[in-house]
């Protein structure tokens, strides 16, 4: 290859790297290959100076063409590169992309600090399918096919016979049975939070589709004080305060005897709670619905209760209608934002 036909190669690929480079760290790259001390234009000079002197005339000039090509190629693209960054870093007046920040929803917020509170209590967290069977949602909970009991739940029907539970104590009876054989090796505490459905009118209080609580414990010697107990500490921990007291009015539920209702005040509290505020529905497992789980009633006792979270989390927010939990306009819901 004749000298200027290197010259030409050099001059070629070099400003072929240069374009190619993509930012300025690149762009250094390609300085010290070509520009820099061991650079191809050194060699290029120093085969120069080894040419033959009749030569040297045209050749200088060619050779001095490749070097100012070279450097304004540099030049321009490296000045190109760095208004390039200049533009991108410094334009602070363009809007950025708004960030669409999610909420966890404030039922799923309560829920997690009943669960919290269970959990520092010994209680497993359990959980069942929304769809039930009549058996495990009624039957098994002492309320059969005739009992009047049936109508204060109406319920979503599958075609298959199937239904949509409108307790999550259905939990409790589709528990039991995986409970018979370690039953008394330690106590039972379970615990479940979870979405239940009713066949109901939806206004400012009721929904068709809401959340319970379910917890219950099952062991010798189980009273109503453990219950109470339980309860107190829940309900304390989750309004956050230490002046709660709780009421117990006698009720009937077919799946305990004795039942009872449950009021709940904090006298110091500003708000709703100021006064009794009925909250849940509790009492001790009938008999009949642990001999159907398959737990033995004369040697085991023990108490469960069901309550509803939306009345809690209303109460606690002070929202006044249930509508907002699973209503489509978000601008409610943000408001409780974490
Ligand atoms: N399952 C009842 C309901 O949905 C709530 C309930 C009441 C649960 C008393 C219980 C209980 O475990 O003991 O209305």
């Amino acid at each position: 290859m004749s000298l200027q036909d290197e010259f030409d190669a050099v001059r070629n690929e070099g400003l072929a790297a240069i374009a190619e480079a993509a930012d300025l760290d690149a762009l250094e790259h390609v300085r010290i290959a070509y520009m820099g001390r061991n650079g191809r234009l050194k060699d290029l000079g120093q085969a120069f100076k080894e040419a033959a002197s009749e030569e040297k005339r045209t050749l200088g000039k060619a050779l001095n063409e490749t070097n100012n090509t070279i450097k304004d190629a540099f030049n321009a693209r490296k000045e190109e590169l760095s208004t390039q960054v200049d533009t991108e870093s410094i334009d602070i007046t363009e809007p950025r992309v708004p960030v669409r920040r999610g909420s966890i929803h404030p039922i799923s917020q309560v829920a997690q600090e009943v669960e919290a509170v269970f959990t520092s209590m010994g209680f497993d967290i359990v959980d069942g399918p929304h769809i039930e069977s009549e058996e495990f949602n009624f039957t098994r909970l002492n309320i059969p096919a005739d009992h009047p009991a049936r109508d204060a739940q109406d319920t979503f029907w599958l075609s298959n016979g199937s239904l949509l539970r409108t307790h999550t104590s259905s939990v409790q009876s589709r528990t039991y049975p995986s409970l018979a054989d370690t039953i008394g090796e330690a106590p039972i505490r379970k615990v479940v939070v979870g979405k239940v459905f009713r066949y109901e009118e939806v206004d400012s209080t009721h929904d068709n589709t809401f959340s319970q609580v379910e917890g219950f414990m099952v062991d010798k010697n189980i009273t109503v004080a453990h219950l109470v107990g339980t309860l107190k500490t829940m309900i304390s921990a989750v309004l956050k305060r230490d002046d709660v007291e709780v009421r117990l009015r006698p009720s009937f539920f077919p799946f305990v005897e004795p039942g009872f209702e449950v009021d709940v005040r904090a006298p110091g509290a500003e708000g709703r709670f100021k006064n009794w505020v009925e909250l849940l529905g509790c009492g001790m497992i009938h008999p009949e619905v642990l001999r159907k789980g398959g737990i033995d009633p004369d040697i085991y006792q023990g108490f469960a209760f069901g309550l509803g979270l939306e009345r809690l989390t209303m109460i606690r927010h002070n929202i006044n209608d249930i509508r907002l939990f699973n209503g489509a306009d978000l601008r409610g819901l943000q408001q409780f934002g974490a």
